[in-house]
């Protein structure tokens, strides 16, 4: 990871630690994390979690344009990277057969799943419109954003 990339992932840790401290509610934490990791990272068009119900993917709070609410286990880059509990990074959606549009702008795509307990509990998805927006940088850092996020989650269940 390049010195400034892991100095900015270091400091969205420290600022997703600090807008979580004391607060139990998984859905208030993930709107402030959305709202964190849109704002904080350049050149994102949207930046959200899915969480598992089920066979599917449902939406979560998000920032960016209104998305499609439903995806199923399997389907598309979130569905794949839910079946494969296993980040999915997408230079090129294009590439990526079986994409789900839900902005004709998006180019690239990371996929980082949220795994708890051994089972997926959802996914954390952003997508950028430059082609290969995301790096190994990017996969380490946003992993590392969502283990602490559900460590936090672990300590101090809601
Ligand atoms: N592109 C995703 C769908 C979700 S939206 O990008 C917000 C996919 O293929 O799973």
């Amino acid at each position: 990871m390049t010195a400034s990339k892991s100095e900015l992932y270091r400091d969205l840790g420290v600022q997703l630690a600090a807008l979580a401290a004391g607060e139990t509610d998984l859905i208030a934490n993930a709107a402030n994390a959305a709202a964190l990791i849109y704002h904080g990272l350049p050149d994102l068009n949207w930046a959200g979690f899915y969480f598992r119900k089920g066979a599917e993917l449902v939406l979560g709070p998000f920032q960016g344009k209104p998305a499609c609410v439903r995806i199923p286990i399997g389907k598309g880059v979130c569905g794949t990277s839910a079946t494969r509990a296993a980040t999915v990074l997408v230079p090129d959606v294009h590439d990526f057969p079986g994409h789900i549009a839900c902005d004709p702008h998006s180019r690239s795509e990371l996929v980082v799943p949220l795994i708890g307990d051994g089972a997926v509990l959802g996914v954390l998805d952003l997508d950028s419109p430059l082609l290969s927006r995301f790096d190994d940088a990017d996969q380490e850092g946003c992993e590392r954003l969502i283990a602490l996020f559900l460590d936090h989650h672990r300590r101090y269940p809601g």
